[in-house]
């Protein structure tokens, strides 16, 4: 995910396009360049790594660049760390074609070979870069037909900016699965990826639509179809405010990473499945090696070791791997004993968070291979694990994990099939199915988010409780654990996971009349264990919630409140049933009035033991 923001007009152009990035920087914040044509023949281009403060200090708040026509870019790294040679703008041999672009050109590495051959030469390691080239190469004098024999090429999604030195008096942009937005005030046209960007000067927005060209100039705009021929359009008047906005519409972060979650899955997910097999290209290893493997290593905090105990069933279920899971904390001062065959794995989103780090370099110390999934490209843990698997969730903002805790789980599903499979544990028909089990979650996932009022009706029942109990069995417990995180983090009510056949070994003298114990119940294979849990804990005066599978409807009499996930392999079930529960905890947190995004006294990256 990466920000875009363009204006052309009366006005000089890099304040507002800093002042714009400046509120994209959700959508990433690794580097910042912008490109801006200085009235007399030449685009000047200044970019860094960082943050967008580091490009306005530069730039003087964007006084070394004057001129009125300009894009910009905040970056979040895909292809290529963060680094100055990789932040947008990324411009042609002449620097007489620039681009801006958010998405990923998925055919890039065949068109940068066909432009190799060519004779084009690549600075950075960006997909973007091909763009700017590809221009270059279809550039006969008219922009628009360059621009859409270029859309016509490549593969994959795109907002684009683009700048000729050729045509100072305009801007061109596009769009293909990734947002971007036009606008229009007195003063000039704008472009941008969100509306807060623009929202200071203009209320006036045009939604570009997928595969729309637009050319911008000081006192109009065109839209073009990728066949050059014009269409219409109709602006919105935008009546709500900046800070919502940024929110794009949702009430807070939580909420709005939480809906992202179908997307994040697919994402996670689509590129690693390849002619119904899975490829996960960045594990690099034969065959051969993943035969080898005599055990795992999963090591994480928080919500990221809460996935890493959901993978340990998963992996030792598929692959048949004997699988450990730690806290980093604890690993890393245990003296572990690694032996000959085994295999770490250490997850975290930030890529940052100190523990796990320190639990890499431990392993790395003793000789061990370390393979990272993370979110944060170009993080520590990325730069410095010997492989990562990225999980594709993009920048998350609430403190409390939704997205990315999703995208893990696919990761670690990913892993135990494809270790599966490679070991002779999976058959093909199984293979098939679980493949079209896993293809399925986002829709599944999406279905569960629109029953959103159900569960805030049955949440603003609990926003006086004062403890409440998750349980469950095997992955059901690791469901549990993700879930009672949630709630208590957010909402400050004590909460606490238990493995349901534990809690009558000290936790059930806790259950007073009320108190809300929520069952999860999953795995077809112990459904009458976990009832026979309910029961004991409903005798006691429990109101007893239970998130189950549709076929389970033998749960209702020992429930007091059911919420029914869509069937799927039980293996999967941990990416549906989660769902509810974190609507749960966002639900009970809003109602108490509680800083959702923002909880007291955590962090969002904790770089500190
Ligand atoms: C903090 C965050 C949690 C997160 C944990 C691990 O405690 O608040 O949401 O799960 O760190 O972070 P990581 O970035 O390594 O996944």
């Amino acid at each position: 995910m990466c920000g875009i923001v363009g204006y052309i007009g009366t006005k000089q152009a890099a304040p507002i396009i800093l002042d714009g990035l400046s509120k994209l920087e959700y959508r990433g914040y690794d580097s910042a360049g912008m490109a801006v044509y200085d009235g007399v023949g030449k685009i000047n281009i200044t970019k860094s790594v960082g943050r967008l403060k580091i490009l306005e200090n530069i730039t003087r708040d964007g006084e070394t660049m004057p001129g009125v026509c300009g894009i910009g870019h905040t970056r979040w790294a895909t292809h290529g760390v963060p680094s100055d040679t990789n932040a947008h703008p990324h411009f042609n041999e002449a620097e007489t074609i620039t681009v801006v672009h958010n998405g990923i050109i998925e055919n890039y590495l065949q068109l940068r070979k066909m432009l190799t051959d060519r004779g084009y030469h690549f600075v950075s390691e960006t997909d973007t870069e091909v763009l700017a080239h590809l221009l270059d190469y279809y550039y006969k004098g008219n922009p628009l037909e360059a621009v859409t024999k270029v859309l016509h090429r490549v593969e994959g999604s795109y907002a684009l900016g683009i700048l000729f030195a050729d045509c100072p008096d305009q801007i061109f942009a596009a769009r293909k699965d990734s947002p971007l937005i036009a606008g229009q005030n007195e003063d000039g046209c704008f472009i941008a990826s969100d509306v807060p960007a623009i929202l200071k000067y203009t209320r006036k927005v045009y939604y570009v639509d997928n595969q729309e060209v637009v050319r911008l100039r000081a006192d109009h705009m065109h839209f073009y179809t990728v066949d050059e021929e014009e269409t219409t359009k109709e602006p919105v008047f935008i009546d709500w405010d900046a800070s919502a906005a940024e929110k794009a519409g949702y009430e807070h972060f939580m909420l709005k990473e939480m809906y992202e979650q179908p997307k994040t899955v697919t994402d996670t997910l689509l590129p690693r499945i390849k002619d119904n097999d899975i490829v996960i290209e960045e594990l690099n290893m034969t065959d051969e090696e993943i035969c080898g493997v005599s055990k795992i290593h999963i090591v994480a905090c928080g919500s990221a070791y809460h996935a890493g105990v959901t993978g340990k069933y998963v992996i030792e279920g598929l692959a048949r791997i004997p699988v450990e899971v730690d806290l980093a904390s604890e690993f890393r001062y245990r003296d572990p004993i690694l032996e000959e065959g085994a295999m770490v794995v250490v997850i975290s989103q930030s890529g940052e968070t100190a523990d796990t780090l320190a639990a890499l370099r431990e392993s790395k110390k003793r000789g061990f291979q370390v393979l990272g999934i993370v979110n944060v490209v170009g993080s520590s843990i990325a730069r410095e694990a010997d492989n990562v698997m990225y999980t594709w969730a993009g920048p998350e903002i609430a403190v409390a994990t939704t997205k990315a805790y999703s995208a893990q789980l696919i990761a670690l599903y990913l892993l135990a099939v494809k270790f599966g499979r490679v070991r002779g544990k999976i058959e093909d028909m199984t293979y098939a199915s679980l493949l079209g089990d896993l293809r399925c979650l986002p829709d599944q996932i999406e279905l569960l988010l629109n029953n959103k009022n159900k569960i805030q009706r049955f949440a603003n029942r609990y926003i006086g409780a004062k403890d409440v109990f998750f349980i469950g069995r095997g992955i059901d417990y690791a469901i549990s654990l993700e879930g009672s995180l949630k709630l208590k983090e957010i909402s400050y009510i004590h909460s606490e996971a238990y493995a349901a056949g534990e809690l009558k070994h000290g936790t059930i003298s806790l259950i007073e009349e009320g108190t809300l114990v929520a069952a999860v119940s999953t795995q077809p294979a112990l459904y009458a264990k976990t009832i026979s849990n309910m029961v004991e804990v409903k005798a006691r005066g429990a109101f007893v919630l239970a998130v189950t599978c549709e076929e389970n409807k033998e749960i209702e009499k020992a429930a007091d409140y059911v919420i029914y996930i869509p069937e799927t392999n039980p293996y999967f079930a941990n990416s549906l049933a989660i769902i509810p529960l974190q609507l749960f905890g966002y639900y009970v947190a809003v109602g108490k009035g509680c800083d959702v995004d923002k909880p007291r006294n955590l962090a969002k990256s904790v770089t500190v033991e």
